[in-house]
């Protein structure tokens, strides 16, 4: 295949790339290396990707539909996979706007770019775990109402849910939407948690530990995520939704703990009261991803701790 991915150069991006090439697939990547954290960062990503004969590294911005016209037109891919966006929960709060920018036109570009080719592309796109909102019930299952979300992030990740589903309805795109429950691993974004939380235990500096310590995430290994988005794209077919999830949610001591583990230290941690529009607990079903695509998640938390570590410490 012909694979278009958007994000390339990002933390869940470069390992789909890698993966696509590993099988064998032309990849043409688009990135903006925007700022929400270090273009070095990115770049180191994408190294090897680029050392491949069947990978081109586009820069530019998923915004600019000049430049998607050109790109499809110039690609004529078979898939698209698109994954840039705005990341981030909390940043969401301070620029609402930005969010809604990149996330939400920036996936109508994408989508309009797509189905203005004479053999339109299959198109997979990352929604987000946060689209459930803060509930009780869990696991989370894609039949529920997700009209409720708490943040400008969650509220863009919905809003792409329906603008894939008005292309599918208008010009019959075949469309899948993965929605992921926090992705952790090698290249690991600077932002979250888990890389956070490794960087202060390893300077000895106490963790900010929100809310009393029983809020859990679905971690999820970054190359079961890959995995799961390369089984969407072969099986795309009309208008579809997923989790792709772990299924086995750790709670923030546990994780702070198995951090500890893995480093051979003992974590300080510093009590702070929840920040707003964090959710208190994700969990995925992913019942209909087994079913459909074949997904399993394959590597256990502690497991796949160990391998950021091992990564981390090169
Ligand atoms: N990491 C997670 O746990 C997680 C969970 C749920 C959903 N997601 C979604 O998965 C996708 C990938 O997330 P990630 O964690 O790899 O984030 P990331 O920030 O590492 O990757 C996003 C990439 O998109 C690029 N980008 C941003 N704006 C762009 C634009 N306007 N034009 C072109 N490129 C642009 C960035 O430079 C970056 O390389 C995102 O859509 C994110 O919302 C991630």
């Amino acid at each position: 295949m012909n694979v278009i991915v958007t994000g390339a150069a990002g933390f869940i991006g470069s390992h789909v790339v890698d993966r696509l090439l590993a099988d064998g697939h032309r990849v043409t990547g688009l990135d903006n290396f925007d700022d929400f954290y270090p273009a070095t960062v990115k770049r180191a990503n994408v190294a090897k990707a680029l050392a491949h004969d069947a990978f081109e590294l586009v820069e530019g911005d998923i915004r600019d539909a000049a430049l998607l016209d050109e790109l499809f037109d110039h690609a004529r891919p078979d898939g698209v996979i698109h994954l840039a966006a705005r990341a981030g929960v909390r940043p969401s709060l301070e620029n609402p706007a930005l969010y809604m920018d990149v996330n939400v036109t920036g996936t109508v570009r994408i989508l309009e770019a797509a189905r203005k080719l004479t053999q339109p592309p299959k198109v997979v796109y990352s929604s987000s775990s946060s689209v459930y909102g803060d509930r009780d019930t869990a696991p989370f299952r894609e039949t529920e109402d997700v009209d409720s979300p708490i943040s400008p992030y969650a509220a863009s990740k919905r809003a792409c849910e329906l603008v894939a589903s008005t292309y599918h309805h208008l010009y019959g795109l075949h469309i899948t939407g993965l929605r992921f429950f926090t992705a952790y691993g090698p290249r690991n974004r600077p932002d979250l948690a888990i890389a956070k939380f490794t960087r202060m235990i390893l300077e000895d500096q106490p963790i900010p530990m929100f809310g009393d310590g029983s809020t859990r995430r679905d971690y999820t290994y970054v190359e079961d995520i890959a995995d799961g988005v390369v089984r969407a794209l072969q099986r795309c077919n009309g208008l579809n939704l997923y989790n792709l999830g772990n299924s086995s949610p750790v709670v923030l001591t546990e994780l702070i703990e198995t951090i500890g583990k893995a480093l051979g230290k003992t974590p300080k941690i510093d009590r702070q009261p929840l920040q707003p529009g964090d959710v208190s607990q994700t969990f995925a079903d992913i019942t209909r991803a087994r079913t459909d695509l074949g997904f399993e998640p394959r590597v256990p938390f502690a497991e796949g701790i160990r391998r950021y570590v091992e990564w981390l410490r090169g």
